[in-house]
């Protein structure tokens, strides 16, 4: 299975890269990770409506690359930390470059596309909290839906401040029962 992971934090070693290496590991293969805090060369999306008429996006950037990863991909994880209850900005400008997926319903081209599975990981820095990851979750499973992936499951920790992976040992076994449906 080809899996892609849309990576969306700023450090190279934090939590959510726990998360990452942990499903890797447990998946025993590897996975394309697309680093969105190191792309060069990536504009946002400017709602120029091309993307209304035909499957592609007007502006030629480092998302040509990725927009062949994610389409040939068969899983997709997106992964992040929690920023101001929302997603890093790097990773909501690639989101929002999605919106040629969202546009199919414009173009009426739904069932084009082949059927994914997907999954979430969240890191959020602040002691649990009721509704801490709700916010950075729907851009996410909005995005899954563009894509036609099933949600497999949306793991979160919290506390990553002052905690780490190994003191989540529930998130830990269910990122290794995640690994074995990639
Ligand atoms: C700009 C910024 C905003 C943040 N906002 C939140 C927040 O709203 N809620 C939260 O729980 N943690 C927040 N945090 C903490 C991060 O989610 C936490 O440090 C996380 O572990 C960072 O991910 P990483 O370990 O993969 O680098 C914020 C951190 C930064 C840098």
């Amino acid at each position: 299975m080809k899996t892609v992971i849309l990576y969306g934090s700023a450090r190279k070693k934090g939590h959510t890269m726990s998360m990452i290496r942990l499903l890797q590991e447990a998946a025993g293969h590897e996975m394309e990770l697309i680093d969105c805090y190191r792309l060069k060369n990536i504009s946002p999306c400017m709602d120029c409506r091309h993307c209304w008429k035909v499957k592609e996006c007007a502006i030629h950037d480092d998302m040509d690359d990725i927009y062949r990863k994610l389409e040939e991909a068969d899983a997709i994880v997106l992964a992040a930390p929690v920023y101001f209850h929302s997603v890093p900005a790097p990773m909501k400008t690639v989101i929002d470059r999605c919106q040629v997926y969202w546009a199919k319903a414009v173009r009426g081209d739904m069932k084009e596309q082949k059927k994914r599975v997907g999954a979430i990981l969240l890191a959020g820095g602040a002691p649990a909290f009721p509704e801490q990851f709700t916010s950075a979750e729907a851009p996410l499973k909005c995005l899954l839906d563009d894509l036609n992936a099933e949600c497999l499951d949306v793991i979160t920790i919290s506390d990553s401040d002052h905690k780490a992976l190994e003191d989540w040992p529930e998130a830990a076994e269910r990122i290794r029962q995640l690994a074995r449906r990639l």
